[in-house]
C-alpha cells in the first residue's frame, strides 16, 4: 500500500514586522484590544515587490532542505493561495520556474483559509494512487494587498508569509485521513467581492467580514470536522499530539481544543506571532513547531483550515 509522508517542512516570511502598537499610530486601534480580542501581537508584511510565488519559493527552498531533496525530484506542486501573483497564469507555475524545476504537474487551490488543508489532501490522493511520488505542497499569502487599511475591523487581524510541506510516497503511514467540506451559502460573511472586467474593478477589492459570525462557525465546524478526521482514521481524541487549528484568532483555536477535550499544552499557537496568513497559517505553525523541537517523528498531528466559501477541513498526519 502507498502512503505520503511529510519529509520536510519550510517558511518563507517577509522580513518587516509590523506590531499592534505600529498599527496604532496609523489607526484607531490599540495593542491591548488587538491582544486581548485576538491574541494577535505582530505580523510580517511583504515588501510591494514581493508576491506569494516569491514567499512560496522561499518556503519551498527551506522544506526541501529539510527533506534534502533537490528540486528535480518533484513531480507535483500545489499552491493554496487567495491572493495570487496574477489572475493567470497560475502562482504554482510562476513558483515553479522560480525554483528551476520544469514539466512537473503545478496547480493552485483556491479554498481561502482552508486552502492548506485542501491542497495537502489533494496531493496526498495523487501519491496514494500512484501518480505521483513526491509533492511540493504549499500556503502562500499576501493579505496586505486586500486589506483596507482604513478598516480597522479587519486591518489588524491578518498578515503575510508561506509555509511548505515536501511529500512523498511511502510503504509506511503519514497522512491518516483527511476530510472537506464546503457551504457556499455562507459566502457573504467572508469574501473580497470584487473582480476585473473592461480593464476596471467591479465590486471590492477588499476583505469584509461578518467577525461574530464566521468566529461561531469556526469553532462549529472545528470540532465537527476533527472528530469526523478521527472516526475516519478509527482514533480517538486521545490519540492526537497536537492541534493545528488555522490561526485565525487565539480564542477560535482555544475554544476548539476545549470542545475537542484536549490540553491546551497540545495546541499549537502561532497568531501571536504571525496574525492570520490565511492558507499560510497550518504550514507555517507546523514548520515552527517541528523546528523548535515540539512535534517529532511519529507524533500524530491533526490539521485544520476553516475560511471563506464557505470551507473547511482537516488532516491527521502521523509525522
Ligand atoms: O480566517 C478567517 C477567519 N476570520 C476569523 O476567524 C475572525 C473571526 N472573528 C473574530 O476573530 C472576532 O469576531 C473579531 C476579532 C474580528 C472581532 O472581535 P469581537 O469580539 O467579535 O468584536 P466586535 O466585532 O463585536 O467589535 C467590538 C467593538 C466594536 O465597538 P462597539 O461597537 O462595541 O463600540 C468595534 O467597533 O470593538 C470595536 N473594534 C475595534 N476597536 C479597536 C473593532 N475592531 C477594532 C480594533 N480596535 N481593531
Amino acid at each position: 500500500m502507498i502512503w505520503s509522508r511529510i519529509v520536510g517542512t519550510g517558511s518563507g516570511l517577509p522580513a518587516k514586522i509590523v506590531t499592534n502598537d505600529d498599527l496604532a499610530k496609523r489607526m484607531d486601534t490599540s495593542d491591548e484590544w488587538i491582544r486581548t480580542r485576538t491574541g494577535i501581537r505582530q505580523r510580517h508584511i511583504a515588501e510591494p515587490s514581493q508576491t506569494s510565488s516569491d514567499l512560496g519559493a522561499d518556503a519551498s527552498r527551506a522544506a526541501l532542505a529539510a527533506a534534502r531533496i533537490n528540486p528535480q525530484e518533484i513531480d507535483l506542486i500545489i499552491v493554496a493561495t487567495a491572493t495570487p501573483d496574477y489572475i493567470f497564469p497560475s502562482t504554482a507555475c510562476i513558483m515553479q520556474a522560480k525554483l528551476g524545476i520544469k514539466g512537473c504537474t503545478a496547480f493552485d487551490v483556491q479554498a481561502v483559509c482552508s486552502g492548506f488543508v485542501y491542497a495537502l489532501a489533494i496531493a496526498d490522493k495523487f501519491i496514494r494512487s500512484g501518480q505521483n511520488r513526491c509533492a511540493l505542497v504549499v500556503g502562500t499569502e499576501v493579505y496586505s494587498r486586500i486589506l483596507d487599511w482604513n478598516d480597522r475591523g479587519t486591518a489588524v487581524l491578518f498578515g503575510d508569509g508561506a509555509g511548505a510541506v515536501v511529500l512523498k510516497a511511502d510503504s509506511k503511514p503519514g497522512i491518516l485521513g483527511s476530510v472537506l467540506h464546503a457551504d457556499g451559502s455562507y459566502a457573504d460573511i467572508l469574501s473580497v467581492p470584487g473582480n476585473v472586467c473592461g480593464g476596471k474593478i467591479v465590486g471590492s477589492p477588499f476583505l469584509r467580514m461578518e467577525g461574530q459570525a464566521v468566529f461561531k462557525f469556526a469553532v462549529k465546524v472545528l470540532d465537527e470536522v476533527a472528530r469526523e478526521t478521527l472516526a475516519l482514521c478509527g482514533l480517538a481524541t486521545a490519540d492526537i499530539d497536537w492541534l493545528i487549528p488555522h490561526q485565525a484568532n487565539v480564542r477560535i483555536l482555544e475554544a476548539t481544543a476545549k470542545k475537542l477535550g484536549i490540553e491546551p499544552s497540545k495546541l499549537i499557537v502561532t497568531v501571536d506571532r504571525h496574525g492570520n496568513t490565511s492558507a499560510a497559517s497550518v504550514p507555517l505553525a507546523l514548520d515552527l513547531a517541528i523546528r523548535d523541537g515540539r512535534i517529532k517523528r511519529g507524533h500524530k498531528v491533526m490539521l485544520q483550515g476553516v475560511g471563506g466559501g464557505f470551507t473547511w477541513g482537516a488532516s491527521l498526519v502521523e509525522m
